[in-house]
C-alpha cells in the first residue's frame, strides 16, 4: 500500500476535520437526527396508527420514547462536549446564541416530557408542539454556532 508522505499527503486530508472532531460532531448531529428526525416521524406516523387501533399511537410513543430520551441525553453530553471544545475566545454574539440554545433545549426536554405524561388532546397538542417547535429551534441554532 502506498505510504502518505510529504506534501501530497497534506493535500489529501486538507479540508477534513480532525478526528476527534469529526467523532464530537458526528455524536451530536446523530442524537439530533434522532431526537428532532423522530419526532416529525412521529407526526407523519400518526394517521395511520390512529387506523390501526386506539392504543397504537400510545404503544407507538412508548416505543419511541425508548429512542428519544437516550438521544437527548447524547445530544446534552456531546453538547457539554462541544462547548468545551470551542467555547474560547468567541465573540459575544456566540455566547448569546449558546445561552438562548440552553433555554430552547430545556424547554425541548420538559416539552417532550409533558407530553409523554398528557392525557388530554389539548395537552398532548400543546406539549407535543413545545417540544417540536424548541427542538427544530435547537437545530438552527446548533447550526448558528457551528458556523
Ligand atoms: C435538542 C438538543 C440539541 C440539538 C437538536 C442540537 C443540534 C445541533 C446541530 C444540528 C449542530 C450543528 C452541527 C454541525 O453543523 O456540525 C449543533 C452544534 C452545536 N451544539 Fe447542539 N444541539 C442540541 C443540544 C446542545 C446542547 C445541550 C449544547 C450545550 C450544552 C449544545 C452545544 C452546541 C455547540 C457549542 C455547537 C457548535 C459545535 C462546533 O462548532 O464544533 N447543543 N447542535
Amino acid at each position: 500500500m502506498p505510504r502518505l508522505v510529504g506534501p501530497g499527503a497534506g493535500l489529501l486530508v486538507a479540508g477534513l476535520a480532525p478526528a476527534l472532531t469529526a467523532v464530537r460532531l458526528s455524536l451530536h448531529v446523530l442524537g439530533a437526527s434522532v431526537w428532532v428526525g423522530g419526532q416529525i416521524t412521529m407526526v407523519g406516523l400518526l394517521p395511520a396508527a390512529r387506523r390501526a387501533g386506539p392504543d397504537a399511537p400510545r404503544s407507538l410513543g412508548r416505543a419511541f420514547s425508548r429512542l428519544q430520551w437516550p438521544a437527548y441525553i447524547l445530544l446534552v453530553g456531546t453538547g457539554v462536549w462541544n462547548v468545551t471544545a470551542t467555547a474560547g475566545n468567541q465573540a459575544a454574539a456566540w455566547n448569546v446564541v449558546l445561552g438562548v440554545k440552553i433555554a430552547v433545549v430545556a424547554a425541548a426536554g420538559l416539552g417532550a416530557w409533558l407530553h409523554g405524561r398528557a392525557r388530554s388532546k389539548a395537552g398532548l397538542a400543546v406539549w407535543g408542539a413545545v417540544a417540536a417547535a424548541a427542538s427544530i429551534a435547537a437545530l438552527v441554532l446548533g447550526v448558528l454556532l457551528a458556523g
